[in-house]
């Protein structure tokens, strides 16, 4: 089996912490050209770093790491602290990661990368705000050929918002962008809430997770042991939702998600369901689907996975 290229688009968070982890853990399946930051959790100096100490952590020093665009298309930055900490992944040793920041700048990488790729041959995993994808098929149409598909963590329909009544953290920060991205012709897999407040860490599954000897394991249950209390406190369950790892193991174990091909439009121009996903679950539009709406997971299963395979590095 050859390993299947993708780009990492992300804004770490613990959850896209998480996620970075469990991607570096799977070198067989994936192989991973590039990973882009994005200003969204916090802002961007912070999201590039805490993209390479993750690399670092999990022994990655071959990935190569670009910092992409401090704000979104039209709008101002939201960021939240309030989840994350002031660090983003508050909970983990945070240092200076010896890993170096490439000096080109995020947008130009994902040009340049996908320019010189057959086409349809990159799969792109966005799990931040979508400003940086977008500004790259804006800058460089021609690249959208070349993408495979695009399995990003994003949205909300049955669930409603988590950032305002309607939206979800990712589409709010930057709803232009994301208009460009699900508008734009390929394949979208797409992790909204509905399916992402299924993948709770529950006491049990962190104990598991604790459980690692290792140093991954040890900052990963750190990480996720700050990270839950506010959902748990906000929503009331137990164990908060694992956003961003879902997008990982959708392309490790894509049996552990069920799925609906339905067309999903962004709004944009209400100010009081701006960054809504209007999820056409019925098919009541007309419109073609451009999007595989994932509505639920085999949590289980899932966590198994990440438990797994965290324990490898
Ligand atoms: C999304 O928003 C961020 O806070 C998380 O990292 C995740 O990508 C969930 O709404
Ligand atoms: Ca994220």
């Amino acid at each position: 089996m050859t390993a299947k290229p993708i780009i990492i688009d992300c804004d770490p968070g613990q959850d896209d912490a998480i996620m970075l982890l469990l991607a570096a853990a799977a070198p067989a399946e994936l192989d991973i050209l590039g990973i882009t930051a994005v200003a969204g959790n916090v802002p961007l100096a912070l999201t590039e770093r805490n993209a390479r100490l993750m690399c670092e952590l999990a022994g990655r020093t071959d990935i190569p790491i670009f910092a992409g665009c401090s704000r979104p298309m039209v709008r101002d930055l939201i960021t939240a602290e309030e989840v994350h900490g002031r660090t983003g992944i508050d909970g983990y040793d945070i240092h200076e990661p010896a890993i170096p920041l490439q000096e080109k700048h995020a947008v130009d990488f994902l040009v340049d990368c996908l320019m010189s790729s057959e086409d349809q041959a990159v799969t792109l995993v966005p799990t931040g705000p979508l400003t940086n994808v977008a500004m790259a098929i804006v800058k460089e149409p021609r690249i959208v050929p070349k993408i495979n598909e695009i399995v990003l963590m994003g949205g909300a329909f049955r669930e409603g918002g988590n950032s305002t009544p309607s939206a979800e953290f990712n589409i709010l920060v930057d709803p232009h962008a994301a208009h460009v991205v699900f508008a734009c012709g390929r394949p979208i897999v797409a992790m909204g809430l509905d399916v992402t407040h299924k993948a709770l860490t529950t006491k049990q599954r962190l104990a598991a997770i604790g459980e690692i000897d290792t140093r991954v394991g040890r900052a990963a249950h750190a990480m996720l042991e700050f990270y839950d209390r506010h959902d748990i406190e906000k929503y009331g369950t137990d164990g908060g939702p694992l956003h961003d790892p879902c997008t990982i193991a959708y392309l490790l174990e894509p049996g552990l998600f069920k799925t609906k091909h339905v067309h999903v439009g962004i709004e944009i121009n209400s100010e009081q369901t701006m960054g809504e996903t209007t999820v056409d679950y019925w098919g009541v539009t007309k419109h073609a689907p451009n999007t595989h709406w994932v509505h639920d997971i085999d949590a289980e299963g899932f966590y198994r996975l990440l438990t797994e395979r965290l324990a490898r590095l």
